[in-house]
């Protein structure tokens, strides 16, 4: 067993492989079908190479794990293993169960690889998807997964057999304690074989499909406390615990993503990207749900729930970071198409606040990746207590997805810039188009409707126009990128734009800034003002136009030299500004996405003059699995 472990970028560890070429019996490195990598981001202990994945349990790494998720209960466990004479290298929580692994193995030499890993999780609390590998086990890897994402990808050279995949249950074992007494053995011995006879297949396991689409596309989403084993060729699938809703089998789904739409093509950055896809993404929203000609809305994911969502106490939008911002985004014109009392919230605010929830409550959970741990719990705690959960994400299979009782997926293509930018355009049509069809049978709100779909119509060529800004975004960022601090202000159908504007700058640029309701400047921020402090207002004409304009003057009043992101030709606006930035008119409701792609530009911008890493901002994960 080899460990190679590397500080910094996956370049780096590549590197150090190759420099390793002469001491590493690269032979036997070649052929071997069997291996497990992992990149870190750091729960516990800072990150360094000690801290890194995987972790052994002993020098001579008997047993070796990755880890994705956080184990809440390490301390006792680590304790127990400290007093068994055990020595611990790392910081982290993850050692834990490297060295639990070969504890319970010292105790059952007879147990199989995929039982010892059963034992193991039995102890564990918390969120984990775990993959091991073991000097006794040559060849062998067993995963699990409880509360982060997990799945299997089968690459083999002809159809496979079959479109599903057994589970086995294994007996009934209790939880067992730490001292591991000794346990009735497992008792299933079937074992599924993708293939025929003389076919190869390859396995990977992976949290997430980006990961694996250049190999395969046909893949098993494992559910909680699935053990899934890969041993000589053939793949394996246990339960320790048959649940009453459980099924008997795992499906193989055929994911639709394709390679391309995972590389970078002719773009600097996968962010930039996916900034200038947004003129697809958004008509992929749409596509097939939205009629121009007859004016329906058909989101088929909801579409049988419609009745029961019309008679609801009231709807709760619930999300983190962006997802969070394309609630406060829509959240008006829910307010106004469904005539529903529509509560917005942070899912670790919701759960920090035990908020009440309640049978007839509809619960949307908006998520790029489906798997943010602060949202899924939150999903959990409404399903629970009985409400209706609706996923709004952008990754089918994810946990979100399969757990919601109907959803919508916003279709917007893979999103791999960990900053989320044609997600949250999609997220808020996607919301938009729900809006929609609420209301289709209301004679009063029709004339609103046509107005919005023909809004609808227009978007992607009205993004078009915006992106082609570019150069004149560049110049303000140059103007801009040296300072420290930027605020970001407006109300009503922009705010939304406000607060994701702020994100995408101090996440990319790691500049402070801030979003701001201009209707509170006044009760505080104003003593931010000066003339040296870069402040960017969304003025669109809408109907807080008048507020925005008096917010304006008393930035100007106090030597505020404004940048104002405003709609093309409206120079009586732009008589305030130092600089402007033009965007097509819209209808009011839809005017946030057009306003939000200067912010995404400029934030690229900024941060590719500061010389940050675009596409992976220091300490930030893509799909941020722990809580
Ligand atoms: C910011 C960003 C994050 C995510 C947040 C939720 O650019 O990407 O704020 O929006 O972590 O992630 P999802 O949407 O995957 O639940």
């Amino acid at each position: 067993m080899n460990l190679i472990k590397k500080r910094g970028k996956v370049k780096a560890l590549e590197d150090e492989i190759a420099s390793m070429e002469s001491i590493l019996d690269f032979d036997k490195v070649h052929n071997t079908h069997c291996g497990i990598s992992h990149t870190r981001w750091a729960t516990h202990g800072v990150p360094n190479e000690v801290n890194s994945h995987p972790h052994r349990s002993d020098e001579s790494n008997e047993f070796i794990v990755v880890h994705n998720g956080i184990i809440t209960n390490y301390k006792d466990i680590k304790k127990f293993l400290e007093n068994k004479g055990n020595k611990f290298e790392s910081e982290t929580d993850t050692e834990i169960i490297a060295k639990l692994i070969k504890h319970i193995y010292s105790q059952h030499p007879t147990y199989s690889f995929r039982e010892l890993v059963e034992q193991v999780i039995q102890q564990l609390e918390g969120a984990f998807s775990l993959c091991f590998k073991s000097i006794h086990f040559p060849g062998e890897c067993v995963a699990t997964r409880r509360g982060s994402p997990l799945l299997v990808g089968i690459k083999s050279k002809s159809r496979l057999a079959t479109d599903h995949i057994p589970v086995l249950y294994s007996k009934d074992h209790r939880p067992v304690g730490f001292e591991m007494p000794c346990l009735p053995r497992v008792d299933s011995t079937a074992e599924f074989h993708t293939s025929n006879e003389n076919e190869e297949v390859e396995y990977f396991f992976a949290s997430d499909a980006s990961a694996i689409i250049e190999h395969t596309n046909r893949v098993i989403f494992l559910e909680d406390d699935d053990v899934a084993a890969v041993k000589d060729g053939v793949l394996s699938l246990h339960r320790l615990k048959r649940l009453l809703e459980d099924s008997h089998a795992r499906e193989i789904t055929t994911l639709k993503m394709e390679i391309q739409q995972i590389m970078k093509g002719n773009y600097s950055s996968f962010m930039q990207k996916e900034i200038f896809e947004q003129p697809e993404s958004v008509v992929n929203t749409m596509r097939g749900r939205v009629n121009f000609e007859n004016g329906t809305v058909v989101l088929g994911g909801i579409t049988d729930y419609i009745p029961e969502i019309r008679r609801c106490r009231r709807l709760l939008l619930i999300g983190c970071g962006t997802s969070y911002h394309s609630a406060i985004a829509t959240r008006q014109l829910l307010e106004e198409l469904t005539e529903l009392p529509v509560m917005v919230d942070l899912a670790s605010d919701f759960l920090d606040r035990n908020t009440p929830i309640f049978r007839d409550d509809v619960c949307f959970f908006i998520s790029q990746s489906g798997e943010t741990a602060d949202t899924l719990l939150a999903l959990r705690y409404c399903k629970a207590r009985g409400a209706l959960i609706l996923g709004v994400t952008n990754t089918v299979g994810s946990s979100i997805c399969r757990e919601s009782h109907c959803g919508v997926h916003i279709n917007a293509g893979p999103e791999i810039g960990v900053a989320s930018t044609k997600a949250y355009t999609s997220q808020f049509i996607s919301l938009v188009m729900f809006a929609l069809m609420m209301c289709e049978d209301r004679i009063s709100v029709q004339p609103r409707r046509a107005e919005i779909i023909q809004g609808l119509k227009h978007l992607a060529d009205q993004i078009k126009e915006v992106l082609a800004n570019d150069d004149k975004v560049l110049e303000l960022a140059k103007a801009i990128y040296q300072n420290k601090s930027m605020l970001v202000m407006g109300r009503g159908w922009n705010y939304a734009t406000c607060l994701e504007g702020a994100l995408k700058i101090k996440e990319l640029t790691y500049m402070h800034s801030e979003g701001l309701l201009a209707g509170e400047l006044k009760h505080g921020p104003l003593a931010l003002v000066d003339k040296t402090m870069p402040l960017i207002m969304i003025a669109t004409r809408d109907p807080v136009y008048v507020k925005c304009i008096n917010a304006l003057q008393q930035v100007t009043a106090r030597e505020g030299r404004p940048i104002i992101v405003c709609e093309k030709g409206d120079l009586e606006t732009q008589k305030y500004a130092s600089q402007f930035v033009e965007v097509p008119h819209t209808v009011d409701c839809l005017q946030g996405i057009l306003t939000v792609i200067p912010m995404q530009l400029l934030s690229y911008h900024i941060a590719v003059l500061r010389g940050c890493n675009v596409d992976c901002p220091r300490n930030l994960a893509k799909s941020v699995t722990v809580e």
